[in-house]
C-alpha cells in the first residue's frame, strides 16, 4: 500500500503517518525528518537544507527528489510506504509518478488532512520535537511523561526553529502557493481522500482507517 499524506504544515501528517505505518507495517518516510537528521549530523545536505527550512521555504526540488527516490528504492519499501511531506510541489509529484509508472506501480491513496490556518498557528507553538528520534509531542494534546524529555529515547525536546510564529506564517503561505495544487493533481488521478484534521487525533486516525480498510 503506497500512501501520500497531504495537508498544511502542522495538520497532523506526521502524527497520522506514524500510526498508519505501525498499523499496516510499512515505513513512514518524512522528508522533513530526513533533512532534520542531516542538519543534526552536520552533513552538507543538512547545511544546504537548513538555509531554506529556517525561512519556511521549500528545499529545492533537485535536492529533495533524489533523496526520496533513493529512499523508496530500499528493500523495506517493497510492500509500500507512507510518504509524509513529499511530494510538496507539482514537479515533485510528476517525478514520483514517472518513477512509479516505470515500475508498473502507482500511489494508492493521497490523504488530505484538512485543518484551517487559524488552528495551525496555535498548534505549532505547542509542538515539541525530539531531534534525536523524530518523535513529536504537544504541550496540551500529547504531553511527554516528563516535561521536556522524549518518552522514547530520553533526549531533550525542543521547539523546532521553524515553528516560531513568523516562520509558520511563511510556511502556510508557501503551502497555499506550492503544495495545495497537489490536491487537484491527486483528485484528477482518483486517489484523493479528505479527512477532517481538526478533531481528536484518534478520530482522525479512525477516519483514515475507514478509508484504507
Ligand atoms: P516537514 O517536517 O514536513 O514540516 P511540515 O509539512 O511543515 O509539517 P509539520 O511536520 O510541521 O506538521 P505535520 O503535518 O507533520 O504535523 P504534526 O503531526 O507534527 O517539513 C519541514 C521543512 O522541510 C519544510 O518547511 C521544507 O523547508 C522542508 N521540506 C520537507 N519536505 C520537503 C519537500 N518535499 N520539498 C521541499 N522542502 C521540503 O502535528 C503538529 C502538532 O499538532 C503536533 O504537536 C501534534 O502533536 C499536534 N496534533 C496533531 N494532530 C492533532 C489533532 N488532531 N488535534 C490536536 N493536535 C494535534
Ligand atoms: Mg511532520
Amino acid at each position: 500500500m503506497k500512501i501520500i499524506m497531504l495537508g498544511a504544515p502542522g495538520a497532523g501528517k506526521g502524527t497520522q503517518a506514524k500510526m498508519i505505518a505501525e498499523k499496516y507495517s510499512v515505513p513512514h518516510i518524512s522528508t522533513g525528518d530526513i533533512f532534520r537528521a542531516n542538519i543534526k549530523n552536520g552533513t552538507e545536505l543538512g547545511m544546504e537544507a537548513k538555509k531554506y527550512m529556517d525561512q519556511g521555504l521549500l528545499v529545492p526540488d533537485e535536492l529533495t527528489v533524489k533523496i526520496l527516490l533513493d529512499r523508496v528504492a530500499n528493500e523495506d519499501c517493497k510492500n509500500g510506504y507512507v510518504l509524509d511531506g513529499f511530494p510538496r510541489t507539482i514537479p515533485q509529484a510528476q517525478v514520483l509518478d514517472k518513477a512509479l509508472t516505470e515500475l508498473g506501480d502507482k500511489i494508492d491513496y493521497a490523504i488530505n488532512v484538512e485543518v484551517p490556518d487559524e488552528n495551525i498557528v496555535k498548534r505549532m507553538g505547542g509542538r515539541r520535537a525530539c531531534l534525536s528520534c523524530g518523535a513529536t509531542y504537544h504541550i496540551e494534546h500529547v504531553p511527554p511523561k516528563a516535561e521536556g524529555i522524549c518518552d522514547t529515547c530520553g533526549k531533550e525536546l525542543v521547539l523546532r526553529d521553524d515553528d516560531k510564529s513568523e516562520t509558520v506564517m511563511n510556511r502556510l503561505d508557501v503551502y497555499h502557493k506550492q503544495t495545495q495544487p497537489l490536491i487537484d493533481f491527486y483528485s484528477a488521478k482518483g486517489v484523493l481522500q479528505t479527512v477532517d484534521g481538526t478533531v481528536d487525533m484518534k478520530d482522525v486516525f479512525a477516519a483514515i482507517i475507514a478509508i484504507l480498510g
